[in-house]
């Protein structure tokens, strides 16, 4: 072979060898193979050749010409499946999961005690947490310096007005600006000197509840409250209306329901009596129909008081009040 041509040989499929990538090989193919590329360039000078080599000389051209051109599809196969792809979405992977928030167990409480409310016809009205003592004493029949203040334990601002002790305010708010029928429920945040504990809290939720109307009795408080408690708690919830004192109703009772977790039984929850306290609530005093400006030979009408954070320890069995502001997400977490 001639020794230009051997050269050749050599060079070529040593550079085909070590191309690493397509654009190796395509340089190495013009380089070669190209219209002007070295192989071409010494075929096109074959004719010049000798007679006698001429035709050794042609044959070789073209025989490594073959091989380079096999020799460089070989090698652009191999690129093809040794080249690792680039990365592409492997949608078998398990996601990346980020914390999702969820709706505080407090405000999920007051939601799902509103909608029962919202179902009877009532609607949701709020109130100042920030309160004139009018409105959380005087206008709810406890005068200045009467004992029925006592139970209600109040923490009192600088300027002289407090953080309201209950969500009873909103009643005579919503009166004043108000003509009946109404029916109103207030849910929302009230502050007391309590030392916390496991059952006390200086801050906690209430929900007020309020109707008033040309005839509104006992019974209706009663029905209302029954199906209240029956959507709550269960169907076969046991309720029970203990004569009692509140300063704003007349009369007044507190709602016992029968012990969700011994069914009336008696366990350690409900201290061996089988009822569990629930909620205030009475026929609205004629004092504070005065106190609004509302006839008291005209309107009557009932009222009604619960504790959130009460109603859903009852509810999922949480035995401390701090947990709901402990802000412990595998507490927070187990009631999404
Ligand atoms: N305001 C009372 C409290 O905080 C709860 C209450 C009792 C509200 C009886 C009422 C009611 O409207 O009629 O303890």
């Amino acid at each position: 072979m001639d020794p230009n041509v051997e050269k050749i040989k050599t060079a070529s499929l040593n550079s085909i060898t070590l191309a690493t990538t397509p654009q190796d090989l395509e340089t190495v193919r013009v380089k070669y193979l190209g219209r002007k590329g070295l192989i071409s360039q010494h075929l096109s000078q074959v004719k010049t050749k000798p007679l006698e080599v001429r035709g050794a000389y042609g044959k070789d051209l073209n025989q490594i010409k073959k091989e380079v051109s096999e020799a460089l599809a070989a090698k652009a196969a191999s690129l093809e499946t040794d080249t690792p792809t680039r990365p592409t979405l492997d949608v078998t992977l398990p996601g990346e999961s980020l914390p999702l928030g969820a709706v505080h167990p407090i405000r999920r409480t007051i939601d799902e005690i509103s909608e029962i409310f919202l179902e009877l016809g009532f609607s949701i009205v709020l109130g100042p947490e920030a309160e004139l003592e009018y409105y959380n004493f005087e206008a709810l029949n406890m005068p200045v310096d009467h004992p029925s203040r006592d139970a209600f334990d109040t923490l009192f601002l600088q300027s002289g007005a407090l953080m309201r002790s209950h969500t009873s305010t909103v009643q005579i708010r919503h009166m004043e600006t108000t003509s009946p029928p109404i029916r109103i429920i207030a849910p929302g945040r009230v502050y007391r000197p309590d030392t916390v504990d496991a059952s006390h809290h200086f801050m906690f939720h209430q929900i007020e509840g309020l109707a008033v109307d040309e005839d509104i009795t006992f019974a209706d408080l009663k029905a209302v409250l029954t199906i209240f408690a029956h959507k709550y708690f269960s169907p076969d919830v046991g309720m029970r209306f203990r004569p009692h004192f509140f300063p704003f109703t007349e009369p007044s009772a507190e709602v016992d329901i029968s012990c969700i977790i011994c069914a009336g039984k008696g366990c350690s929850v409900c201290s061996g009596k089988g009822w569990l306290e629930v909620l205030g609530c009475g026929m609205v005093d004629v004092n504070v129909f005065k106190a609004v400006g509302y006839d008291p030979e005209r309107f009557t009408g009932f009222a009604f008081g619960m504790g959130v954070e009460r109603m859903a320890m009852l509810k999922h069995g949480i035995d401390d009040i701090r947990l709901f502001t402990d802000n412990d997400v595998r507490f927070l977490d187990q009631l999404r």
